[in-house]
Order: C-alpha cells, then structure tokens, then sequence
C-alpha cells in the first residue's frame, strides 16, 4: 500500500480526555485527531499524500464541489480485537466502489494501494482513537471532491481526497429495535441510467424529502422504489434490504444500476449461502411483498449496511398501506445472520473467507 507522511499534531487531545470522549461517542459527532489529504491535478496525478492535523479545509467559494456536487464517498470501520489488535473488514471491496462511483461522477479514481495506505496510515495514527467497547468502532470515511475554482460544468482538473475517523457507537440508538420505514412513491432516489449504483453525496441528499414525509408519518427509515416503474423495491435512504421467507430463503433486490452495491449486503449474501440459505437477486414487486407479509409467506425484513450492520424492519407504511411483521420483534435469522457478521469483524467467529485486513 501507498505511503502517507506523518505532519506533528502540536495540540493532540489527552488520554484523559479521548479515553472519555471514546467511551460511548454517538454517531458521526465525534473526529480523531487526525486526517488523511491528498491532491490531484489533471497534469501531474495524484501527490501530497499526508497524514495531517484534523482541522476545516480552506475552500474557494468557487470550487466545483460547492456548485455542480462531484463528490464520492465511503464507509468502513476499524474494529478493536480482545487481543488489542485492530481490523478493518473488507477494505479492498470499498476501495473497488470507490473507484467506480469516481468514475460515473468524472473524478479521478483513486488506485486499490492509495485507498488502503491512506486509510491504514490514519488507523495507525489514531489508533488510540478506536473504541474497546462492543458494537462501537472507529469509523472511517474517505471521501474526494472536484475543489477546482471554476463555474464551467466540466470533468474536474483539480481535485481533493481526505479521510477523516470518527469514534462512534451504533447508528441507531436504544439496542437493535425494529424500524418502521416509509414507502415513498413520489420522489425517487435516482433513476435507470442515473447515479444510483454511485456512492455520492447527491443520492442521499436526494433520499432526505422522502426520509422527512416519512418521519411525518411516524417511520424512521425510506425505503425507495424503482423510477422507472414505481413498482420494485430497491433500498432504503442509506442501507439496502433483504426479506427472509418461511421456508428460510432469503431475496435482495437485484443491482440494477440504481442500487448501491452494498458491502455488507455481498458479505450477508455470501454468509447465509455458507449456512444453506438460498439468496436470490431479483426484482421484488413492492405488492408482491405486501401480499408475502399479509400471507406469513414473508417472515422477516432487515435493512443493512455498513454503519447500522443490520437492522429489522418491523412494518411498512405508505399513504396506501400500513403492514407490520413479526409483532415488533427482530426476526431469528435477521439476529443470527446479525451476531455472525458482527462476530467476524470483532474476531469472535472464524474468518473462512478471509474478509478480515488486520492494521
Ligand atoms: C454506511 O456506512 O452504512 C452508509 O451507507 C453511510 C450512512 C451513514 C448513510
């Protein structure tokens, strides 16, 4: 992996203080010390690679970003082993969508080496800055944007890389609760042909009017639709879905190029086929489902993703339906399949596919 010069932290933050800032941090609130930044010209590629203070970037108020949203993002996690080692889970598969989502928004992508030297260079730096606790992890979130100041819509010839860590507990608060998500039919994610399939920021801001008519009707997660048809089920503001069936087969929505090729929904694929489930990837009629559930054909839903693992889904709610499951309980196989993959990444079951990248 690609090596990224050490800068001196002249105001690091006490032990005293980080052992209680790590203790039981939120979400997403609390940043290490450090940060990763690495610059990229159209002439030259990429250089300046550091490992630097965290602290505000200096923006042109014209940079592209600002204006025309080229930006791509991910998320992964570096876990705390019992032995005190530290491990990040499937690094290179985050390192690969990286580069295909710069490559639909016109930004450089970012070579497997850079990725993972970077990221692993601030893990090291901030080592200390991973929580002991169980279910709360250091996550990190490698991001670049087009920083170029020019109002031209045009391929970036100036762009910026950073990583930032943040100590955080789970996504959703309170334990694993059923969520009740929000059927929306009116505003889409994205659409065929669109950036779906792309980890950018554009997709969520887009998720965020949905998200807010469902919190109107008392759900705290959106669950999307396809654009085309306004029929087939495809994933939720930021984490994709899986529906679990009596007779304990499991189906997720197919990638059909606007879904977000989830790593955490190849990894579930791949550990309930260890287990004898059979997964398939199709596209699931939003009714089709509805009528499954009514009928106690469908068992259980559960949404996944990196930051909130896996969450139940415990009803369904639209300006048409309202359908519940499983009497506000998570389902058997949405906790095994939970507690196996949280198992592996904490070093608690045996790693067969080796996912596991040690720091
Ligand atoms: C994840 O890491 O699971 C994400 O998709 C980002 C999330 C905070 C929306």
């Amino acid at each position: 992996a690609a090596t990224f010069p050490v800068e001196a932290n002249v105001h690091p933050t006490s032990d005293e203080q980080r052992e209680a800032l790590i203790d039981k941090p939120a979400f997403g609130q609390l940043f290490s010390d450090n940060m990763v930044r690495m610059t990229w010209e159209q002439d030259t590629g990429w250089s300046q690679r550091k490992v630097m203070p965290y602290g505000p970037l200096q923006l042109d108020p014209a940079a592209a970003v600002l204006h025309y949203a080229q930006e791509v993002f991910e998320g992964l996690k570096a876990y705390y082993h019992s032995d005190g080692s530290i491990w990040l889970f499937r690094p290179d598969a985050n390192a690969e969508r990286f580069q295909n989502s710069a490559r639909r928004l016109s930004l450089p992508p970012l070579s497997t080496d850079d990725f993972l030297g970077s990221v692993a260079a601030l893990v090291q730096r901030d080592v200390t800055w991973v929580p002991r606790r169980r279910e709360y992890t250091l996550y990190l979130r490698p991001f670049m944007f087009a920083s170029e100041p020019y109002l031209g819509v045009r391929a970036p010839h100036q762009v910026d890389y950073c990583v930032i860590a943040s100590p955080s507990g789970p996504y959703f608060t309170g334990g694993v609760k059923p969520v009740s998500i929000w059927v929306e039919n009116r505003w889409f994610r994205t659409g065929p042909g669109g950036t779906g399939f792309a980890k950018c920021g554009g997709n969520y801001a887009a998720s965020l009017v949905g998200e807010g008519r469902g919190s109107e009707h008392g759900c705290e997660q959106v669950c999307f639709v396809d654009a085309a048809t306004g029929t087939y089920l495809e994933e939720l503001g930021g984490m994709n879905m899986f529906i679990v069936h009596k007779d304990g087969h499991l189906e997720t929505p197919s990638l059909t190029g606007s879904i977000l090729p989830g790593v955490t929904r190849r990894s579930l694929i791949e550990l309930a086929g260890d287990e004898g489930h059979e997964v398939v990837e199709s596209m699931i009629k939003m009714s089709d489902l509805l009528e499954d559930i009514r009928s106690g054909e469908v068992t259980e839903v559960f949404a996944c993703g990196t930051a909130a693992i896996i969450t139940p889904i415990s009803r369904l709610v639209s300006d048409e339906f309202d359908v519940s499951l499983g009497e506000g309980q998570p389902g058997q196989l949405t906790m095994h399949l939970r507690e196996r993959l949280l198992g592996i990444q904490l070093g608690e079951v045996e790693d067969t596919h080796d996912w596991m990248w040690r720091v």
